[in-house]
């Protein structure tokens, strides 16, 4: 994230507090809570109002900041480790919440009631570390670009059947794109490359979503038991992506996903050659951060993707992500995603 930002805006953002997962920068400039640093290893991001010792001295910064404004809290933990956030530090974060609300409350901020923000609304971010650290409050304007859950961290468990973390990678993603609503994706179709084990393909069929996976390796057997609860549901083409013949292509595609485990300027050209074929309205892609040349490209990636994905194109590091990152593309918020 240093480097990224170094490269886009270095005259005007220095690094300046730092804890493992969370960076704080001083700008040359006033920034407002609108302002993002559109780097895609920065999850949430907003502006710092500083450290607190407890709740009350916090929620006085906030009536101050924010008076008269409905506000919207996200309360997260600091560290956020792969393969998910345990219970027991989300119970430790939702112990805080109470004293927290009361304290915002008592000194007169007025709280939404909403489960998510409305676009436009002000969230306050409080970040919760380590045990004996002063809490962090930073605060940020939603939209469509924001993830709605606090710290963007969606609470999904990785089920005990599932062939792979991909499952939660998809899980992931597919909250981040807002197309978790109940109407999403029931009955589309979704076409993934790069589809064994199947984790990713077990959360689409779950989703109620038909699958087409692509790739020369096997998928596990749950993954195929799942797809025979409901008949048609899901199909295995053993090919390489590149490899694709039109006809076994079925139409149309909502869901472009790939996850192959190659270089993305391959990936890309293949991605594209596909795309070019179904014109799915959404693509979900991985790509993977192989080396460290990668990472300074991945503003290139991104124009490249622009020239044959649906528009917009978002990229971010979900939590469940290595060295990888996600990209989703399309107008997937306004027209596919019924809340
Ligand atoms: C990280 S794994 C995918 C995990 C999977 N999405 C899941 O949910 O379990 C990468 C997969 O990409 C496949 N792959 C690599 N190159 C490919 C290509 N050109 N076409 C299709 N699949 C490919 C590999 O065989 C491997 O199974």
């Amino acid at each position: 994230m240093k480097e990224q930002i170094a490269a886009r805006a270095g005259k005007m953002l220095s690094p300046s507090f730092m804890r493992p997962q969370l960076i704080t920068w001083k700008s040359s400039r006033l920034l407002d809570a609108s302002f993002t640093p559109d780097s895609v290893f920065a999850r949430v991001s907003g502006i710092s109002l500083g450290m607190f010792d407890d709740a009350v001295a916090l929620a006085a910064k906030v009536k101050e900041q924010f008076a008269g404004l409905t506000i919207h809290l996200h309360l997260f933990p600091r560290i956020i480790p792969e393969d998910g956030v345990p219970d027991e530090v989300w119970a430790q974060v939702d112990a805080r919440r109470e004293a927290l609300v009361s304290a915002l409350e008592s000194a007169g901020v007025k709280l939404s009631g909403n489960s998510r923000p409305r676009d436009g609304q002000f969230v306050i971010d409080v970040i919760v570390g380590e045990l004996g650290e002063k809490l962090f409050l930073g605060a940020h304007v939603h939209g469509p670009e924001r993830h709605p859950l606090a710290g963007a961290l969606p609470r999904i468990a990785l089920p005990d059947d599932a062939p792979s973390r991909a499952y939660l990678k998809m899980e992931q993603a597919l909250i981040w794109a807002g197309l978790d609503g109940p109407k999403a994706l029931p009955g589309k179709t979704a076409l993934e490359l790069g589809c064994s084990p199947g984790g990713a393909t077990l959360a689409l069929l779950r989703r109620g979503m038909n699958v087409v996976g692509v790739d020369t390796a096997d998928l596990d057997p749950r993954v195929v038991a799942e797809g025979e609860k409901r008949p048609g549901s899901l199909k295995h083409l053993r090919v390489a992506a590149g490899d694709l013949f039109n006809e076994e292509l079925p139409r149309p595609i909502h869901v472009l996903v790939s996850d192959m485990n190659i270089a993305p300027p391959i990936m890309l050209r293949t991605i594209e050659g596909v795309q070019s074929r179904v014109r799915a309205r959404v693509l979900i892609l991985t790509l993977k951060i192989n080396d460290r040349r990668i990472e300074q490209q991945i503003p290139r990636f991104m124009k490249q993707i622009e020239m044959f994905a649906p528009f917009p194109v978002r990229a971010t590091q979900l939590p469940a992500n290595r060295a990888e990152f996600c990209v989703v593309a399309g107008e997937f918020m306004h027209r596919m995603a019924a809340h």
